[in-house]
């Protein structure tokens, strides 16, 4: 494990909409080095940035043209080498996104696999042998090519599936994982991981990163042999490097090779209950102030796979991300705070999305850009301060990647800054009691101490650091006695509260909306 991880605390930037330094309208390498001072003055330390590389942009850079180039609209390599080492300076570390599973349609590889005549890269994507065969359960692409065959896609129509084999080739088109060919698309992805190591960033995000081995088991065991492999070149020649994973189960993923996976809001999931819970229009999240839910329908499933990782692996929290509906779409500033509370004071590193530290806003009636459909009003421009593009750019709006939010009562940076109370000044006490203390960094000290279905409030432990939440809009008093593990409280110190919380003769009484933590000293 990276030693750098044990304190990480990220911060996703979509370099399209941070920070425009160059007035072309678009974000750039540039602009984010000015802004890394931000970054660590919210207490973030680490960056995670959404894919830079060469690309026709028909999915946001996640259709990658070219591995080892940046797109010239962000800046050059040498701007991106600069970038790593703003951040090295600052004691700061960045995760590049890694795309693995399939590439632009517009790659040189997928263009010679195209051709009719056999070469070098006719196997690195995957192909039937006959124009007029799909292949079966995989999202495919017919009469596109002079090449006599139906080509595999992973996501959308301009992202063919690089060819890391099948499990058990069932079809002659079908290659197995040890196919030459097979070998040669891993070995070529480990040859992109290493190019940016060695020009200095410190590690990935990797994108879809269960997608690899074709008709995969239920375990994944195909795809998890490659990413012990990779792993293993990690540890042995850059063990400071680290990796996460876009696969949201970190069963799988802890013990293939990831340092990290995500909690995501993918279908039905655990993360969604917090606070993207919609159901027949009615928005049930479980910070929100008259929810119904107990935090029990989150812990159940996050506990079981916490449990079995804990000692490997960081299984992380987002605040959202550049495919989620913004939070602030579904919980108030009061509620947000809450639901930020909890998000930072867990295990795992946090995962705070650019503009989700001041309420940005989802901008639901954006037509789609860059392939981004329903996620492009995640996608907006930072909203800085209150200058023209609120200091995203000197742009013309019109020029602008995407339009700012220019409603009178946006968000920003600036007028945020001024106000001890606001959401941004919450996310950096939070964030600094978190860097503060050690128990806050233990990746395997969290107990849930009270929590009760249908009831509201909860209350949970890292090492010597008690939390108590009441998301609720009624006060409410919690038996100390009843917890699983009694906290001594003799000698408790508050360090911090949202709303207002007190102790007295054995019990905790939890204003509405309220989020404290007690320091308990005596504690082992
Ligand atoms: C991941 C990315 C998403 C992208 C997709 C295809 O889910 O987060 O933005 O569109 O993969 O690469
Ligand atoms: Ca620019």
């Amino acid at each position: 494990m990276p030693k750098w991880l044990k304190d990480a605390v990220f911060y996703e930037i979509y370099p399209q909409s941070f920070m425009d330094s160059n007035g072309d309208g678009i974000g750039d390498f540039e602009g984010i080095i000015g802004k890394l001072d931000y970054i660590r003055g919210l207490g973030a330390n680490a960056i995670w940035m959404n894919p830079c590389y060469d690309s026709p942009f028909r999915d946001a850079g996640y259709d990658v043209r070219d591995y080892k180039k940046t797109a010239a609209r962000y800046g050059s390599n040498d701007d991106l080498v600069r970038l790593f080492d703003e951040i090295h300076k600052r004691d700061m570390h960045i995760l590049l996104d890694l795309v693995p599973g399939h590439t632009s349609e517009e790659h040189v590889w997928f263009q010679q696999s195209s051709r009719a005549e056999h070469n070098e890269y006719s196997d690195r994507y995957i192909w039937t042998d006959n124009w007029f065969q799909s292949p079966e359960g995989l999202k495919s692409v017919a009469g596109e090519s002079e090449r006599n065959g139906v080509y595999v896609l992973n996501f959308f129509k301009c992202q063919p599936a690089l060819n890391y084999g099948f499990l058990h080739p069932e079809q002659p088109w079908q290659k197995g994982m040890d196919d030459p060919a097979c070998i040669a698309t891993k070995e070529a992805m480990k040859d992109v991981m290493r190019f940016w190591l060695e020009k200095g960033c410190d590690g990935f995000r990797v994108d879809m990163a269960d997608s690899l081995v074709k008709n995969d088991d239920e375990k994944k065991t195909g795809t998890c042999m490659i990413w012990k492999e990779i792993r293993e070149m990690l540890d042995k020649s850059y063990p400071e490097a680290a990796l996460v994973s876009e696969w949201n189960r970190p069963t799988l993923a802890i013990p293939a090779g990831f340092h990290m996976d995500f909690c995501l809001d993918w279908g039905g999931n655990c993360y969604n209950v917090l606070m993207r819970d919609v159901k027949n229009g009615k928005n049930n999240s479980f910070f929100r102030k008259d929810s119904t839910r107990s935090v029990l329908d989150f812990f159940d499933e996050y506990l079981e796979s916490y449990e079995k990782i804990k000692e490997i692996g960081h299984y992380c929290l987002i605040t959202g991300n550049h495919d989620t509906v913004r939070a602030s779409y579904f919980l108030d500033v009061q509620e947000l705070k809450l639901a930020y509370a909890f998000l930072f004071t867990m295990p795992g590193n946090p995962f705070l999305y650019y503009g989700d530290e001041i309420g940005m806003r989802y901008q639901s009636r954006l037509l789609t850009k860059e392939g981004g459909y329903t996620r492009t009003g995640s996608r907006t421009p930072m909203q800085w301060d209150d200058t023209k593009n609120h200091g995203f750019s000197d742009a013309e709006p019109e020029q602008l990647y995407l339009p700012v939010d220019i409603t009178e009562d946006a968000p920003t940076v600036q007028s945020q800054e001024r106000n001890p109370d606001s959401l941004l000044n919450t996310v950096k006490d939070i964030l600094k009691i978190r860097n503060e203390k050690e128990d806050l960094k233990d990746n395997t000290n969290l107990a849930l101490l009270y929590a009760k279905a249908g009831e509201r409030a909860f209350a949970y432990r890292r090492g010597s650091l008690l939390m108590l939440c009441n998301p609720s809009g009624q006060e409410t008093a919690l038996r100390a006695d009843c917890f699983t593990d009694v906290p001594d409280m003799s000698k408790a110190e508050k360090l911090y509260e949202i709303g207002g919380a007190g102790y007295a003769d054995g019990s905790f009484l939890l204003g509405a909306q309220t989020f404290v933590i007690w320091e308990m000293q005596a504690a082992k």
